[in-house]
């Protein structure tokens, strides 16, 4: 039989355990999206660029509301997206980060789950901006969502695709506002594997940096 003081110790212990997985899932509300204004298209487009140095300018929380909401939000009541899926599996999910901790972007609550604390931006690329930019995207492809009798060659396909579009909705809006961004493709994908704690279904596709352009 357990005596008391190791019971009461247990219980501790369970208690806190508890307590740092609720810290660790703990969802960050974002802002409502600003989903009208911005410059026009044609301008956008005309401005579209890759940046690769930034300022240590943090993104404001309604900054990061339209970001994410702009890169695959829904913008639909059906929960349809900003950018189109095939056979819309939707199996792209964004992971966000930052150097005050790394999220998992939300878009049914449009909210951020906090994943972690650490300041992973120098396994968010190869490059050595990364590592100081405000924010880096990961896109994420979940291929336990891409349901049917479908090929690994057809799943892998569909993620390379589908991937360009969410990365052209992030690079029109950052050129809407005078944001600096970068898609990459020179990411450790196995080490972004690992400290992002993805399941076997879940491979890294490509990176985006974002933040205020260097002065
Ligand atoms: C799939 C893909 C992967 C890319 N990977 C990187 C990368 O790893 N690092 C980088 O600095 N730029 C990367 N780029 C950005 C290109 O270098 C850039 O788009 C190109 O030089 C043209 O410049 P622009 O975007 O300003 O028109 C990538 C672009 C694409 C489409």
């Amino acid at each position: 039989m357990m005596n008391n003081t190791k019971a009461f110790y247990l219980i501790v212990i369970l208690f806190l355990m508890t307590d740092l997985q609720a810290q660790e899932n703990q969802m960050v509300q974002l802002p409502e999206p600003q989903r009208t204004g911005g410059m026009p298209l044609f301008e956008a487009l005309d401005s579209r660029q890759s940046i690769r140095s930034y300022s240590n300018r943090e993104l404001s929380r309604q900054d990061l509301s339209n970001l994410l909401w702009a890169a695959f939000g829904i913008n639909r009541e059906d929960g349809r997206r900003t950018a189109p899926s095939a056979r819309n599996w939707q199996q792209f999910d964004i992971y966000v980060i930052m150097a005050e901790g790394w999220y998992l972007y939300d878009p049914q609550d449009h909210s951020l789950v906090r994943k972690g604390d650490d300041d992973l931006r120098e396994y968010a690329g190869t490059q050595d901006f990364t590592a100081t930019a405000p924010v880096n995207l990961i896109f994420v492809s979940d291929h336990s969502r891409i349901t049917g009798n479908v090929s690994r060659e057809k799943k892998e396909f569909n993620s390379a695709t589908d991937v360009g579009f969410i990365s052209q909705n992030v690079y029109l809006f950052c050129a809407s506002e005078g944001l600096a961004t970068v898609v990459r493709g020179l990411v450790d994908r196995e080490k972004l594997h690992q400290v992002l704690k993805l399941s076997p279904d879940q491979h890294v596709i490509l990176g985006q940096s974002v933040g205020y352009p260097a002065d």
